[in-house]
């Protein structure tokens, strides 16, 4: 049963301590990592039900009496494990500021301004086939005090459970093109630059909408050589 879930592989992960992203520094352990023994109940625990997710949970446009303000955009994509096989029934939440960069939250004091119609969290479920969709804004970029003049990519926040605890990713989806990209250390927390690709999701003619919505598509694996970089906060 201990091989089910290898310990190799996710060379992903960004380390615990990247200076460069302040927080880091007192974040991360101090002393030597004390391993611990795979069990049984890696792949027996209980995981989240999800049983209270209804359909309109994805569409994060309509949670409100009016429409949000700024750049509909819809994002697709399939969950895989670490062999490339779907992940179906699984958990996917996500949370974002609004198109002009703002987070409906007591600490977010960044003077743009809040959209009474954009709340800016969602939930899904995947389907039998491993797949998701969400509706939402796209986000706006975000001043964050890191550094001087430290702005944040555009980036919509993922978390899924996955079928076990080993599975748990929570990450983030940046979109193509982000003039902000060599200078965000949260990005470049993953040192690898093939990693850093699998957080960025694709333009998709296919998921675009005439007259609607701009379309993305943002596949997620949740463990493995291929897996999508979990965040580094
Ligand atoms: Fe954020």
């Amino acid at each position: 049963m201990n091989d089910i879930y290898s310990r190799a592989g996710d060379a992903a992960d960004p380390p615990s301590l990247s200076p460069e992203y302040r927080s880091t520094v007192l974040r991360s352990p101090s002393r030597p990592l004390v391993i611990i023994p795979q069990t049984l109940s890696e792949i027996t625990g209980p995981v989240y039900g999800h049983s209270d997710v209804l359909p309109g949970e994805a569409d994060l446009t309509r949670q409100h009496a009016g429409e949000p303000q700024g750049e509909r955009i819809i994002v697709q994509g399939r969950v895989l494990d670490e062999g490339g096989r779907p992940v179906p029934n699984t958990l996917i939440e996500i949370w974002q500021c609004n198109a002009a960069g703002r987070y409906i939250h007591e600490t977010d004091q960044h003077p743009a301004p809040l959209d009474p119609n954009f709340t800016g969290a969602g939930r899904v479920v995947t389907d039998d086939r491993g797949h998701y969709q969400f509706t939402t804004v796209k986000p706006g970029a975000y001043p964050w005090r890191n550094h001087h003049n430290a702005w944040r990519p555009a980036h919509i926040h993922l978390s899924l459970f996955g079928p076990s605890f080993l599975t748990r990713l929570v990450t983030q989806m940046y979109f193509p093109g982000d003039p902000l990209f060599p200078f965000d250390p949260i990005c470049n927390a993953v040192t690898d630059a093939k990693a850093r690709e699998r957080m960025i999701c694709r333009f998709d003619l296919e998921t675009t909408k005439p007259e609607w919505a701009l379309g993305y598509n943002f596949d997620i694996v949740l463990r493995g050589p291929a897996a999508t970089p979990p965040d580094s906060d």
